[in-house]
């Protein structure tokens, strides 16, 4: 077996105590000369010296870790969203542990568990099946700092937001501008807050235009997956609708491939405008109309706003509202007259 070097072996070569070596490695070493910091560290390169972090964090007490819950990696939405945390983490000078709780709680609590075990430095939760109880008797008895954002509901304490209502509202007012008046909505059957206010942003804006929603909408419940798109096709034709609006743009693009099956062309026969505004968009054919989020800086500030945290406990609330916008591409124009 491959023996690891230890900070004894670093410092028995260097001719110099562990915590000098300790001080040294971990810029504090100001006070010794400048012959001795350049050896030590010369001699940590020759023989691969790697800090052991389980050590150095029970002696500092903290880990420069944070553990990340997203629902669903394999979505771009969050892929980006890790990227945004990943940048700025490692500015920081933390490690993000990421996790995929794919909508299980089961799975979700045991991640918990297991990232508070590692002691990480804080978590934050864009998971939605995390539980006020969890919450409760997990994380505030445990003084872990988190940062709970997109599928949780508004809490108290620090948050990074981005307006869903408003981005409901944008979608109606870019699809009625066009002269759309018969929509369907394609989302989750068990939507999560955020989800049910874009839809409720969507519903005012009708209403502000004398139109009742539960007689021009029709809501086609499917999974928010690409997959819960293509199956949402049969519904979406038989509703009549000139436009949809996809809850996110996973769906729209599921939509697309059903759309195409059945020789419907997008916008000339029927409308589609996602949410999110993911990467795929621009790569699609119509490319992508849709409300987008500021994914990346979603994922920075969140990381950010969670480092102040660990470092100043005490601090005043933290919020942080980042603004949705129309991105309008090729897959919504004017309904077809019949
Ligand atoms: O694509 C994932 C969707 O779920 C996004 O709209 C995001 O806001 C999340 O809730």
């Amino acid at each position: 077996m491959i023996k690891k070097t230890t900070i004894r072996d670093l410092a028995q070569a260097a001719g110099v105590s562990v915590t000098t070596v300790s001080q040294i490695l971990n810029g504090k070493g100001q006070r010794f000369s400048s012959e001795t910091r350049l050896h030590v560290l010369k001699l940590q390169k020759e023989l691969n010296y790697v800090p052991d972090f389980n050590a150095r964090n029970l002696i500092l007490k903290s880990s420069q870790s944070i553990g990340v819950l997203v629902p669903n990696i394999g979505n771009p939405f969050f892929s980006t969203f890790i990227k945004g945390i990943q940048t700025t983490a490692r500015e920081l000078q933390y490690i993000p542990l990421i996790f995929g709780a794919n909508h299980d709680e089961k799975i979700e609590s045991y991640y918990l568990e297991k990232m508070i075990e590692r002691a990480t430095g804080g978590l934050i939760i864009a998971s939605a099946s995390i539980t006020t109880e969890t919450i409760d008797t997990t994380l505030k008895k445990n003084g872990i700092p988190y940062l709970l954002m997109d599928q949780n509901p508004i809490v108290d304490g620090d948050r990074v937001q981005t307006n869903d209502f408003d981005g409901g509202k944008l979608a109606a007012e870019h699809l009625l501008s066009l002269g759309h008046q018969q929509f369907a909505i394609t989302m989750p059957s068990e939507p999560t807050a955020n989800l049910l206010r874009r839809v409720a942003g969507f519903k005012q804006v009708l209403a502000s235009k004398g139109l009742v929603f539960e007689q021009v909408v029709t809501i086609v419940y499917a999974p928010m997956t690409k997959a819960g798109g293509y199956e949402a096709t049969r519904e979406v034709l038989a509703s009549g609708a000139t436009a949809v609006f996809a809850i996110n743009d996973e769906m729209a693009i599921g939509l697309y491939r059903g759309l195409r099956q059945q020789g419907i062309l997008i916008p000339t026969d029927i409308s589609v405008i996602g949410y999110d505004n993911i990467d795929l968009d621009e790569y699609v054919e119509p490319m992508l109309t849709t409300i987008q989020q500021p994914i990346l800086e979603m994922g920075s500030m969140a990381t950010r706003l969670l480092v102040n945290r660990i470092k100043e406990p005490l601090i005043a609330p933290q919020v942080v509202d980042l603004p949705v916008e129309l991105i309008q591409r090729q897959s919504t124009g004017v309904p077809k007259i019949n």
